[in-house]
């Protein structure tokens, strides 16, 4: 007897049904916005696939206006989907820190989360420590909490193909959903493959002669009392010096910003981040590859002239209006590696169709080892991929939409204090100058800016850049007395001169300081040993107790900041023993981890402690904010 087949599908009682359709919910926390155009595509392709559900997209920092309003809508999800990208040092993107603390430090609640299924798909990078943090900390607390994992939480890995980790992924969420979206009726419907639209922005020419005039200041960039990174404020340079001397075949630049006026403020350890413009060579290869002219005046709009959104909801928020050499310069990546959805949207305008094979093939599945190699390893930027397709030519509401991605601001440590330095704010900034593997010179889009910047000090028309504060938990201990360890090796140094200058005031206005110790490493004392004149001058002072500086290039073998620090172990189990705090800045993937590395063995030896007990300690020492990295 032949046994007829199970019903497929198993309905689902406890998806919520509005309007007689289940509810979706995807929550993102990005940074750059990668984890925000996933699930946007992920909604975009969700959409197509099941009409008796709606969606919802929603950034983190909006779903909640408060802890109260975080815990009654997760009460209400039946089924989520998180994309979280973890940053800097293990961290959560800006937008859902709050999110972050909330979920994972609140009251326990127990199993509270009983009617939620959930999915997590992570956003990070395996060369660091930290390795999807943020996402693997979500996924769990959601199964302690009693909600039902659908699928195991993805761990998206950007140094190598991340878009490849999201659509292994997303294969794995479809019969998932199958189960809890599909009605009976539908269980027998094939569904056709998916294959995403190119992205495209409406865009609007204007006649040159009618042709608003260009906000030359930024138009987002001043007018506003809180800045931002979507409200940044313009601010001129005001000093600019090179701190290695001629016999350095590196660069390193002291940049001073005028803040004075503007309402903008900062703490000592915050970071500033910086927009800056693509070279003018960089601009002129991008013109001459879109074949199209620099004083193009157009705007680009995410929504059809009725005012009905357009393609979905993902196409990345508009820039204003501008001329093409003006949106080249300051909105377009145009140096990092293509994307496979930028190889398809490139395909989609090619001419000659053996490139557009050639791309779509570098974007298929069977591509992968051509991508991983002749892009990923080759480092090729969008502009030679772009230059070996010669018959490419996209429109320019795709070239902004789906191929050249926004250029992001650049993060730096802020390397002065506002005791000392309240109207400025100085930067440290290493040049990044580089040969690839094609032999291009990767010049560093902000670090050059930055090197080849005017100050006003030399000239009245001077550079300047729209820039705002990010604050950071980088902090002095607020009882001076408290001893404190500072590891800060090349351009780490930077949040130490702040820390230093902060402490000499501090001395100057009469308060007691207690011990402190700078570990400092570079190459050469006569090359790139950067601040020696100042750092000297803090010691004389009493801000620094002690400097201890480890020359890698001098000897016949290299010495570390973590050499000296075994060299001083008995000293820093001292300072830590005294509830002393430990500063970490610099280089994450090999510094600080070996510097992570070394403090486990000063503590186990200092202390006869045995592995796992020196582990907890340097555990204690993050939880209770005592040992403070600012790595990237
Ligand atoms: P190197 O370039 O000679 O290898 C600032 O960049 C200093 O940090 C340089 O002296 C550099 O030495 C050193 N450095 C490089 N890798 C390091 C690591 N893993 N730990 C500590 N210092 C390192």
């Amino acid at each position: 007897q032949i046994v007829p087949p199970q019903p497929l599908i198993v309905k689902d009682q406890d998806a919520e049904v509005e309007d007689g359709k289940k509810k979706v919910t995807v929550l993102f926390g990005t940074q750059t916005g990668t984890a925000e155009g996933f699930a946007k595509a992920l909604v975009e392709e969700a959409k197509t696939r099941y009409d008796k559900a709606t969606f919802k997209v929603v950034d983190l920092d909006d779903y909640g206006a408060d802890d109260d309003e975080y815990e009654e809508k997760m009460k209400e999800e039946s089924l989520a989907l998180f994309f979280l990208a973890t940053y800097g040092d293990g961290e959560p993107t800006d937008n859902s820190a709050r999110f972050y603390k909330w979920f994972t430090e609140g009251k326990e609640r127990g199993e509270w989360l009983q009617n939620m299924k959930y999915g997590v798909f992570g956003l990070g990078n395996r060369q660091y420590e930290h390795f999807n943090k943020i996402a693997k900390v979500v996924d769990d607390i959601l199964t302690e909490q009693g909600a039902k994992r659908l699928v195991p939480v993805g761990l998206g890995d950007d140094d190598q193909c991340i878009e490849d980790d999201f659509t292994a992924w997303r294969e794995l969420v479809w019969p998932e959903l199958d189960q809890l979206l599909r009605d009976e009726d539908d269980a027998t419907t094939v569904s056709t493959p998916y294959t995403a639209a190119v992205l495209e922005y409406r865009v609007v020419i204007y006649d040159p002669e009618n042709a608003p005039v260009e906000d030359k200041n930024w138009s987002n960039a001043n007018g506003h009392t809180i800045y931002d990174a979507q409200h940044p404020c313009r601010s001129n340079v005001v000093v600019r010096k090179e701190l290695h001397t001629p016999a350095s075949d590196r660069s390193c630049t002291h940049l001073e910003f005028d803040i004075a006026g503007t309402g903008l403020s900062y703490e000592t350890g915050d970071h500033v981040g910086v927009y800056c413009e693509n070279l003018d060579e960089v601009v002129e290869e991008a013109l001459r590859l879109l074949g199209l002219s620099p004083d193009t005046y157009f705007s680009v709009h995410a929504d059809n002239e009725d005012g009905t959104p357009l393609g979905g909801s993902s196409l990345p928020p508009p820039f204003p209006p501008c001329t093409l050499r003006t949106a080249l310069a300051r909105y377009a990546d145009l140096l990092s590696s293509p994307k496979k959805s930028a190889l398809l949207a490139l395909a989609a305008h090619a001419y000659d169709h053996t490139e557009a094979d050639q791309l779509r093939h570098l974007a298929s599945p069977a591509g992968k080892d051509e991508y991983a190699q002749w892009i990923v390893a080759s480092q090729r930027s969008l502009l030679e991929v772009m230059a070996e397709f010669p018959s490419v030519m996209p429109p320019l509401g795709v070239f902004f939409a789906a191929i050249a991605p926004r250029l992001q601001p650049r993060f730096y440590s802020i390397s002065s204090s506002p005791r000392m330095a309240p109207s400025r704010i100085h930067v440290t900034c290493a040049l990044v100058y580089e040969k690839t593997p094609t032999g291009r010179i990767h010049e560093g889009v902000c670090s050059t800016w930055m090197k080849n910047s005017m100050p006003s000090e030399k000239s009245h028309d001077c550079s300047w850049a729209p820039i705002f504060v990010r604050q950071s938990n980088f902090k002095l201990p607020s009882d001076t007395k408290v001893p404190i360890i500072m590891i800060g090796p090349g351009t780490g140094l930077a949040p130490f001169r702040g820390f230093l200058q902060e402490r000499l005031s501090l001395k100057e206005a009469g308060a007691d300081l207690g011990p402190s110790v700078l570990f400092f490493g570079c190459r050469n004392r006569k090359m790139d040993y950067i601040y020696e004149d100042e750092l000297n001058h803090f010691v004389d002072n009493g801000a620094l107790s002690e400097l201890v500086v480890a020359f890698s290039r001098e000897g016949p073998t290299k010495e570390y900041v973590q050499h000296k620090m075994m060299e001083k172990a008995s000293d820093i189990w001292n300072m830590i023993s005294q509830g002393g705090y430990l500063y970490v800045c610099g280089d994450a993937k090999g510094m600080a981890r070996d510097v992570h590395r070394t403090l486990h063995t000063i503590l186990q030896e200092q202390g006869c402690l045995d592995s796992s007990k020196a582990e907890s300690m340097v555990k204690n020492l993050q939880t209770m904010g005592r040992y403070l990295r600012d790595v990237w």
